[in-house]
């Protein structure tokens, strides 16, 4: 078992610092085979675990004791041990100029999750404090969710949680500020190292990583004095590659390896990505590795093997606390100002109104069979034109937008319902850059509207917006190949090299995107768009 390797490793990170420790509680999830869902407080709650895949009853919890060699397998209770409990995967987001929500993970619930703070590392004289310590069936841990509020703009904090070391993070520039700055943009990353992007990967993956590169996370960690903060739409973790990782090994697939086999990407990935988003806000949106435990199917299986606590994106509803109006659609579609910015994060994956579908939902191109979030059909639709017609130009002259699945790229498999759904209200929204990943590689286009059509061959004075893909992070899969001849909007691209990507807003009439390279941190491509608002 491939995945147990990793179990030493990760108790030794575990026992650390301290946090409230609550007693082995029988309304547990993990102890509920019946019970899925805590509730999280933020409205996004699950519905209870309906005992599919044979874990109905008690079952599911009591076959992760130790088996016959005495391994204890992750996501049993037993294997965290106990009189410890700390706080590990810190999670930075935006809320305002004036606040920052800290999320967390425990190994047991917090009654109330805290964050002490000031402006003094020698002095933190304030804790904010929440309710919202939740988890799901599986889930080896608690996710907490604690919004600092009422600070300064543009301002260092020290920040800690429970015992564990002082941190620091910088609020946002308010909208208005006119300060340049720049900000980086990852899509399609996925874990590094034994379970992802690495050096000698199986033969039929490609685009290993060569000797001496920085992989992507340990880019973002190197040039974290280049970006404010990361934007991350989705596909995070790729933890649903399990099973693949799995067949690839030679196995045949089991509840156990799912669970197990989740969890040990999911921890690994969010503990490495922990030393860029426990100093930098780090908004995420969502994409298809968010869905569920198998990304819908691999081979023979489908999503029907998957336990009801890894299925429509309750993983992903649960760890993260985006900014919003307090409903679920929070992590799924909502906007930012960061100083001469409009940052709006939407969802290609569920709620497009009839006739279109979310590419994840009943009816979607991807058979996953989730369910929308949104509480009518035209929620995302109606938040968007709200939204981009809201915008205050004088304050927040740029306007980006970034969604997961692209609809024009030098790809196959463009998302033809996000042009129908998404296309024609980015352009009456006057947006200016459009962002998405999904296909693994590289492409920038010329500013393009109605359905494909160049507006112009230059970035002067663009009225139709210019749409960048970096799906090039560094998922264990390798690169895609771009599909030629390109198509005619299509400016550059490159299926060659890992990237991030750095948008950099000089003032209200230039800003420029560069695709860097993970590797060297060269810069790939680069270009300035110069407009008027
Ligand atoms: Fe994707």
């Amino acid at each position: 078992m491939a995945f147990t390797r990793s179990l030493v490793s990760l108790l030794a990170v575990l026992a650390t610092t301290g946090c409230a420790i609550a007693a082995p509680s029988s309304n547990h999830p993990r102890n509920q085979g019946g019970n899925g869902q805590g509730n999280n407080g933020n409205g996004n709650g699950n519905g209870g675990n309906s005992g599919n895949s044979g874990n109905s009853g008690n079952t599911w919890a009591s076959q992760w004791q130790p088996d016959a060699n005495g391994v204890v397998h992750y996501g049993y209770n037993a294997s965290f041990g106990s009189g410890f409990n700390n706080a590990t995967q810190i999670r930075l987001a935006y809320r305002g100029c004036d606040g920052m929500s800290v999320s967390f993970a425990t190994n047991s619930r917090q009654d109330q999750p805290q964050v002490k703070y000031g402006t003094s590392n020698t002095s933190l004289s304030s804790t904010a404090m929440s309710t919202v310590s939740i988890t799901y069936e599986t889930s080896p841990k608690w996710e907490n969710h604690v919004v600092l509020e009422g600070l300064q703009s543009d301002t260092t904090y020290y920040y800690q949680v429970c015992d564990g070391p002082i941190l620091s993070f910088k609020t946002a520039r308010c909208a208005g500020d006119m300060t340049p700055y720049s900000v980086a943009v990852v899509v399609d990353l996925g874990t590094m190292g034994e379970y992802g992007l690495r050096q000698n990967m199986p033969s039929d993956i490609s685009n290993a990583l060569k000797a001496g590169e920085l992989n992507t996370i340990q880019r973002l960690v190197a040039q974290s004095s280049d970006f404010d903060f990361v934007i991350h739409p989705g596909d995070i973790a790729y933890a649903d590659y399990w099973a693949k990782e799995q067949i690839t090994l030679g196995s045949n697939l089991t509840i156990q390896d799912q669970i197990l086999g989740y969890n040990v990407i999911n921890e690994a990935f969010f503990d490495e990505i922990s030393d860029v988003t426990k100093h930098k806000a780090y908004m995420v949106g969502v994409g298809n590795h968010e869905a569920n435990c198998i990304n819908g199917g691999y081979k023979q299986y489908t999503e029907a093997i998957c336990v009801a606590g890894l299925t429509n994106f309750t993983e992903y509803k649960a760890r993260w606390n985006m900014p919003g109006d307090g409903s679920p659609t929070n992590n799924f579609w909502y906007s930012f100002d960061v100083g001469m910015t409009h940052y709006l994060i939407f969802d290609t994956e569920t709620d497009l109104p009839a006739p279109y579908h979310g590419a994840d939902v009943v009816g979607g191109t991807e058979s996953m069979n989730e369910a929308n979030v949104g509480s009518y059909s035209n929620a995302q639709v109606d938040f968007i034109k709200q939204d981009l017609a809201s915008v205050d130009r004088s304050k927040t002259p740029w306007v980006v937008a970034l969604g997961h699945r692209p609809w024009y790229a030098a790809a196959s498999g463009l998302f033809s319902d996000g042009l129908s759904v998404f296309e024609p209200l980015f352009t009456a929204g006057n947006v200016d850059i459009v962002m998405h990943g999904h296909v693994h590689l590289l492409t920038r286009t010329y500013p393009v509207w109605e359905n494909g059509t160049v507006q112009q061959k230059n970035y002067t004075e663009p009225k139709a917006p210019v749409y960048l893909i970096n799906g090039a992070a560094g998922h264990y899969d390798g690169l895609d190949s771009v599909a030629t001849p390109y198509p005619g909007y299509v400016a550059f691209a490159n299926d060659t090299m890992y990237s991030y990507s750095k948008l950099t807003f000089h003032n209200s009439t230039h800003m420029s995107h560069a695709f860097m390279a993970s590797g060297d941190n060269h810069v790939i491509d680069e270009v300035t768009i110069q407009k008027t608002h």
